[in-house]
């Protein structure tokens, strides 16, 4: 595979003036096991920041939920002050409990206090983008998402925040919201094997708004497949860019933010972007769909 610059390869939402290079990184992993507490390595965590930013990355994917605080304030530590171009994607409405638990926190008071942890862990005056994430551990509860929204609205009127998406949403819920606000993008679950937003992601798409798959490898259990790793070696790649390479050809719109507490991996994942996938192995990954 030649290098791949993710600069080489963008995607600007419909009206908000922000250019996500598409392959970006997701900092969940740089918190402790369980998403909590710190690292048990610092130094390499803020290592695969840095190194993020001189792969060309400019998109990171975080929550002040992550650790809590903790991850945010590996960010701020790793990058601050922050390149121009690099986008800092937050999320809010949950927060955890004591015993680990992550619990739904989104009255308006919640999220005004969310917003203003994040913009103090991160070091910022205002918050690029904050995706309002929704109720529901599984997947989409299906929950209103009007008053919430209404609350980050004002809080965008203010100059905390400047754009809006959704997180663990369904189609009902992303309609209701556009009736309220713009929305910039979306994140859901999405990979190789768990393809319930097709739909969605073709929507978005005709609508300029971007997909930014969660678990993009299949998360705390990475995908695991025969097929996955026979085309993998056919292309001399790895299964993990195959399974990136196979999300950025699904539709232009979709931002990957794949997370790894590794600089190798990181790299990988990086290099993933000069990889296409051909008609064969295509077809041979269909058979991948909603299996695993
Ligand atoms: N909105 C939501 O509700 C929600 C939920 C979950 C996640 N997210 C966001 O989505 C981002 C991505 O999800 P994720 O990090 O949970 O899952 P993921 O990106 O699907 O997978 C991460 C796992 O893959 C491993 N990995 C990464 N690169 C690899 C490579 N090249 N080769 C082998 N293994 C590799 C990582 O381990 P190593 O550390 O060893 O590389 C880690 O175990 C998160 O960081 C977070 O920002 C959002």
């Amino acid at each position: 595979m030649t290098t791949y610059q993710p600069s080489h390869d963008q995607f600007t939402p419909a009206a908000s003036g922000l250019v996500f290079n598409r392959i970006g990184y997701g900092a969940m992993q740089l918190a402790g096991p369980h998403v909590w507490g710190p690292p048990k390595d610092r130094a390499s965590a803020l290592a695969v920041l840095r190194e993020a930013i001189e792969l060309g990355i400019n998109h990171i994917d975080t929550s002040d939920f992550y650790g809590p605080h903790i991850t945010n304030q590996i960010i701020r530590e790793a990058l601050h002050p922050y390149r121009d171009g690099l986008a800092i994607v937050t999320k809010i409405g949950f927060v955890r409990g004591a015993d680990q638990s992550w619990l739904p926190a989104a009255s308006p008071q919640q999220l005004r206090d969310a917003v203003h942890d994040n913009l103090r862990n991160l070091g910022l005056d205002v918050l690029d983008v904050v995706n309002l994430r929704a109720p529901g551990i599984a997947g989409p509860d299906g929950s209103a998402l009007a008053e919430p929204l209404a609350a980050l609205v004002q809080l965008q009127r203010e100059g905390l925040l400047r754009h809006i998406g959704l997180s663990n949403v369904d189609a009902a819920q992303v309609a209701e919201a556009q009736a309220i606000t713009t929305i910039v993008c979306v994140q859901n679950q999405y990979n190789l094997a768990h393809r319930g937003d097709d739909a969605m992601i073709d929507t978005l798409a005709a609508q300029g708004i971007a997909y930014v798959p969660f678990f993009p490898l299949g998360g705390f259990s990475p995908l695991q497949s025969d097929t996955l790793n026979q085309v993998a070696a056919r292309l001399q790649a790895t299964p993990m860019q195959v399974a990136l390479a196979w999300l950025l050809q699904r539709a232009p719109n979709v931002l990957v933010i794949p997370g790894t507490s590794s600089v190798a991996h990181l790299r990988e994942n990086v290099a993933a972007g000069a990889l296409r996938l051909d008609a064969q192995a295509l077809t041979a990954l269909e058979s991948l769909a909603n299996r695993l």
